[in-house]
């Protein structure tokens, strides 16, 4: 299927695909991968996995959705099951809130997509209950780690005095201009969620990739006897 016959209202991921590739690419073809994608829409970021991922003949996605109509976006659910066709024996679905949705799953995942709710306690709560499920090796990938509320408007370029002195003690102005305004709207924004749950998990994780998306990778599970015990 391609785009001419699929049906999109929105593009929001084939800017990912390089990253996903270098992210991903080791996972392609494995017989019994095991994806969760947590905020499906239309199913672009769905197709893609299947297409290029989770392409043995075993490997599944579980979609996490409300998967109903939207005021803004109409029924995109309808649109999520004709992008996704072609591969619906790999596809299942989970239709409401993830709080809700993912006590119901098990994992263990390789893959973990979080494209749910954009605010900090979203990405925060996604991120602690999908932890758990995911494999050590396996990768989990935040959406929108950067993102601004449409309404803040864009980031205001600081005078050039300002910049240069940015630059000489080795900072980056645009990216500190951007954590200033996400610091102003952090509980609207996944960014200051998925920091604090990093925190938390330092020394189980390394970070792969940190753009506009973060992607890290589990490199430990939590150890035989070691939930519950304080040390
Ligand atoms: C940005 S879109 C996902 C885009 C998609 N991954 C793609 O590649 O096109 C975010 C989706 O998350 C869903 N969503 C938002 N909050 C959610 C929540 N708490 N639980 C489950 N889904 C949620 C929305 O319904 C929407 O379809």
């Amino acid at each position: 299927m391609t785009d001419n016959d699929s049906q999109f209202q929105e593009n929001w991921f084939e800017h990912n695909i390089p990253q996903w590739r270098e992210w991903l690419g080791a996972f392609a073809g494995r017989a019994g991968l095991r994806a969760l994608e947590i905020g499906s829409f239309e199913g672009r970021s769905t197709r893609w996995l299947c297409g290029n991922i989770l392409t043995a003949p075993d490997a599944h996605i579980d979609c996490v959705d409300f998967f109903a109509v939207d005021p803004v976006y109409g029924d995109y659910h309808a649109r999520f099951r004709k992008n996704t066709a072609a591969y619906q024996d790999k596809i299942s679905e989970y239709a409401g809130p993830s709080f809700e949705m993912l006590r119901q799953l098990e994992g263990p995942y390789d893959i973990v997509y979080i494209d749910g709710w954009h605010s900090a306690f979203g990405a925060l709560s996604d991120g602690v209950m999908t932890w758990p499920l995911l494999n050590v090796g396996g990768v989990m990938i935040f959406d929108d780690y950067l993102w601004l509320p449409p309404k803040l408007g864009k980031v205001a370029k600081p005078s050039g005095l300002s910049r240069r002195l940015t630059k000489l003690r080795g900072g980056d102005w645009r990216r500190e201009a951007l954590q200033r305004r996400i610091d102003s709207v952090a509980v609207d924004t996944p960014k200051l969620g998925v920091d604090h749950l990093l925190d938390t998990l330092r020394g189980y994780h390394e970070v792969i990739g940190s753009q506009y998306q973060l992607a890290v990778r589990k490199t430990r599970g939590f150890d035989q006897g070691q939930v519950g015990h304080d040390t």
